[in-house]
């Protein structure tokens, strides 16, 4: 099994926390059934199996029936057992999967502003790395800062992103760049998940850039990053998957391959930051079965054909294009229409995404990136659990899977994306766990 926290669900559920839960009455619930194998693709990324006036049973942490509220009221079992179930009224709300945030970096102690400022008076995000900013800004607010502290800042991030919606969280490493920060890294990851109700995926992001310390010697810094990390990190069960960021000024096809076999070695499956800056053709990365690439702005033409018959998914993040000013989103028509399986993440992190609100994404993807605010959803629920490769378990609302659903207050699904900037979230469900004010 992947190095999946599954947060302290498993000890609530021994103690009996955990208790029966029953949503009535959604006005419309998006199960996100579908009879097709696999991630959704084309026509398919559409379809959202909406319920109306619906209800949902959860026990144990897990979803056990789903169906419409009348006939949920009249089941024997349930009638018997009302009194121990908390019951709860969503009068008309919307109810979806809790989102699946299939890309972030929350491990990093502050905000950069004056990279914001420099971008604001002209620079470009490559212009201000060069000049020290960047992610190298970043590094020396993690290496001074205590496990416990990053564990804390950790545990916000993840608080935050529940009562925005979101139960499942991918979160990265990558802002230590050295063996004791980027363990450090991953156990902040690991002791925030063990305190939250939610699911956290840990990745190993040691290849984010080349610290200072290895200017103009990236090779040895790949060289200890395989032979010394890398295994360091498996061998303590700190993350399931390893990234790399490969790009102009980051890390070349030919460094990003040495990462992606230590890794495989080392039993991580793989995931990758590509095309952001410039284009990488992905047919030597698609052979390792990456179970997604990132960003993905710089796509050539010839890796369509592959790309879409690759089980790995395309993960958009307009969260960076927005904040970085750019006019250019990914082509998501292009990927969707050539049967690209494609997911929406917020890629939180404090130089090209401060945001961790999946509503946000969805927003950009729908107004600049032109998908449908059904696709929107799919993607950032079903096919980013296809992502993280937890499809069994995360992204849709059916009996046997999780117990994770966030309710929002609107009447249509569609308004989600279209309240752009705001949280209409009033309540998730994590595990089986309540969070959130409930709504009167
Ligand atoms: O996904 N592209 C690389 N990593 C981040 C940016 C990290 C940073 O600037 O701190 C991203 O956009
Ligand atoms: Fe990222």
């Amino acid at each position: 099994m992947m190095n999946v926290h599954h947060g302290d669900t498993e000890a609530r559920r021994k103690l009996g926390q955990i208790s029966a839960l029953l949503l009535t009455n959604i006005g419309q619930l998006l199960t996100l059934h579908s009879d097709r194998e696999g991630p959704r693709r084309g026509a398919s990324l559409s379809e959202l199996g909406i319920i109306e006036d619906a209800a949902v049973l959860c026990l144990g942490g897990k979803i056990v029936s789903v169906g419409k509220t009348k006939d949920a009221l009249r089941d024997p079992w349930l009638k018997k057992n009302r009194k121990k179930i908390t019951e709860i009224d969503c009068r008309g709300r919307v109810v979806l999967p809790g989102f699946v945030d299939s890309h972030t970096h929350p491990v990093f102690a502050h905000p950069r502003l004056t990279d914001f400022e420099k971008r604001i008076a002209g620079a470009s995000y490559e212009e201000i790395a060069e000049a020290g900013g960047g992610i190298r800004a970043s590094i020396e607010g993690v290496r001074n800062s205590g496990k416990a502290a990053l564990t804390e800042k950790v545990l916000t991030r993840l608080r935050a992103m529940a009562a925005h919606g979101t139960t499942t969280v991918e979160a990265k490493s990558g802002y230590g760049l050295s063996f004791e920060s980027e363990v450090k890294s991953l156990e902040a990851i690991r002791g925030a998940a063990r305190r939250w109700a939610g699911t956290v995926v840990p990745t190993f992001l040691g290849a984010h850039t080349v610290p200072s310390e290895f200017r103009g010697r990236p090779q040895e810094y790949v060289d200890m990053i395989c032979s010394e990390m890398m295994p360091a990190v498996a061998k303590r069960k700190l993350a399931a998957f390893a990234d790399v960021f490969c790009d102009r000024g980051a890390f070349s096809a030919e460094e990003a391959e040495q990462i992606f076999e230590a890794a495989a070695a080392n039993g991580l499956a793989l995931r990758a930051h590509m095309g952001q800056l410039g284009e990488t053709r992905l047919e030597p990365f698609l052979r390792h079965r990456p179970a997604s690439l990132d960003h993905m702005d710089y796509v050539n033409d010839a890796d369509l054909a592959a790309l879409s018959r690759s089980e790995t998914i395309t993960t958009f993040v307009p969260g960076a294009n927005y904040f970085l000013g750019l006019t250019r989103y990914p082509a998501a028509r292009t990927l969707i229409e050539a049967g690209a399986a494609v997911a929406l993440a917020t890629d939180y992190n404090p130089g090209s995404s401060p945001t961790l609100n999946m509503q946000m994404a969805m927003s950009l993807a729908c107004t600049h990136m032109k998908m449908a605010p059904a696709e929107a959803i799919a993607a950032a629920t079903i096919n980013g659990a296809w992502a993280l490769r937890l499809a069994d378990r995360k992204g849709s609302i059916e009996p046997g899977k999780d117990a994770d659903v966030a309710m929002f207050d609107v009447k249509d699904y569609r308004e989600i994306a279209y309240w752009f900037g705001g949280n209409r979230c009033v309540l998730t469900v994590l595990n089986g766990v309540v969070s959130g004010k409930e709504p009167g």
